[in-house]
């Protein structure tokens, strides 16, 4: 059976009114294969809606609040994110778990309200370095699976993003990748689909595609550079078939 793989490009604070101009025009022109997932930041929003040109591109956002609406400046809700046609949102990335101070039950709260607004949370989760060097990584992921997703529903994402992986140019060796995969997949089941994120490129992704238990990567930096995202999402070669 043939799987679609599904790419999350993570905008992060970056990307402007003429960079979304540009880029979703580009984009038109390509035959774009894989499903794709833009989460650019909340402004830019409803233009990268406007401009989504093929149904294998969907919308996502990269955080929203655990509460439905409220006395909460500067926050957006699921149930806004959704009704301006987002299908997806990140909950507990790293960069929130750091510079937010988000715990895993307030991400695990921000997941459970993604679902009942009819939002896929991917819910991110990763170790550090000290950790990994310490050999902690499964059991990191473990308590962080089990604290940080939502307690009922199969329709959520996972991606594995070691912290010390992110925006270094640092990949996970696909040994570890295929061990967190594994084991992630041992307590979340089939129906759970496994991204896996960190300095992720053109060059790498499809090797790491290879791999039994990867449905998919979040994808940072190279998200921003439009070619060679492109060579990632219309890429046919990389089907894997199993
Ligand atoms: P990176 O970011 O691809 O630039 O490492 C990944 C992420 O933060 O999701």
């Amino acid at each position: 059976m043939a799987l679609q793989k599904l790419i999350v490009g993570n905008w992060k604070m970056n990307g402007s009114v003429s960079f979304v101009r540009e880029t979703l025009s580009y984009w038109q022109t390509q035959n774009i294969f894989h499903h794709t997932v833009i989460c650019p930041p909340f402004p830019l929003l409803p233009l990268v809606k406007e401009q989504l040109s093929s149904p294998f591109l969907s919308l996502g956002a990269q955080d929203c609040h655990h509460k439905s609406s409220g006395a909460f400046t500067g926050n957006t809700s699921a149930n806004l994110l959704y009704e301006i046609g987002c299908q997806y949102v990140l909950t507990g990335h790293s960069e929130r778990r750091q510079y937010h101070a988000e715990t895993n039950e307030l991400i695990k709260e921000k997941a459970e309200m993604a679902l009942a607004n009819h939002l896929i949370p991917i819910v991110c989760i990763g170790e550090n370095l000290q950790e990994k060097e310490q050999g902690k990584t499964l059991s990191i992921l473990n308590s962080q699976v089990a604290a940080s997703t939502p307690s009922s529903g199969v329709d959520f994402c996972v991606a594995y993003e070691p912290v010390w992986a992110i925006g270094t140019g640092k990949t996970a060796s696909l040994e570890d990748i295929a061990s967190a995969h594994d084991a992630l997949r041992q307590q979340l089941g089939e129906n759970i689909k496994l991204l896996y994120g960190g300095s992720v490129t053109a060059d790498n992704y499809l090797e790491i595609f290879s791999l039994n238990n990867v449905d998919g990567v979040l994808v940072g930096g190279v998200s921003l550079k439009k070619e060679d995202f492109s060579r990632m999402i219309c890429n046919e070669s990389a089907i894997h078939t199993q």
